[in-house]
């Protein structure tokens, strides 16, 4: 009997070692989701086949930038709602009807999940 419930308690005892290390293995985990986001959004922000940003904007460290379009620095102060930059890529036109650029979403040059990429890079920017 006492030899089952050294048992017992050796169980619970590796059990809650391992819940213990699964639930500090989760936290670097989330952040880790977090970056590969804003890397991605970068990779296809200066993809030439992708949003190829740089053809108009400076940003970041993106190598021989074309001046067409503003820079795009301090986007966050620039565009306090997330809403309206994501907007501003997904159809230029609505804000400057002259505008030219692309109007990335309306004309599905970009997918809606790599426009949310973008977003969540340019606004560390
Ligand atoms: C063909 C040139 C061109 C390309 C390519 C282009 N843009 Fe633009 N962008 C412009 C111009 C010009 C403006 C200035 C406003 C206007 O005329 O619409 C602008 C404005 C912006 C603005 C608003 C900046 C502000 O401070 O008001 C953002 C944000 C932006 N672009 C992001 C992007 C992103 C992200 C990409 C790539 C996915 C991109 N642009 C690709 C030409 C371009």
């Amino acid at each position: 009997m006492r030899h089952t419930a050294m048992n017992f308690f050796k169980a619970m005892f590796s059990l809650a070692a391992l819940l213990g290390a699964l639930a500090t293995m989760s936290f670097p985990a989330a952040a880790a989701d977090g970056a590969s986001m804003i890397e991605q959004g970068k990779a296809v922000a200066y993809d030439r086949k992708k949003g190829n940003c740089l053809a108009c904007h400076a940003m970041d460290d993106g190598t021989l930038p074309g001046n067409i379009g503003p820079p795009l620095i301090a986007m966050k102060a620039r565009f306090p709602d997330k809403a309206k930059l994501r907007a501003q890529i997904w159809d230029a036109t609505v804000a400057n009807p002259n505008s030219i650029m692309i109007p990335f979403g309306r004309v599905k040059a970009l997918s809606e999940e790599e426009i949310d990429m973008i977003v969540e890079y340019i606004y560390t920017l």
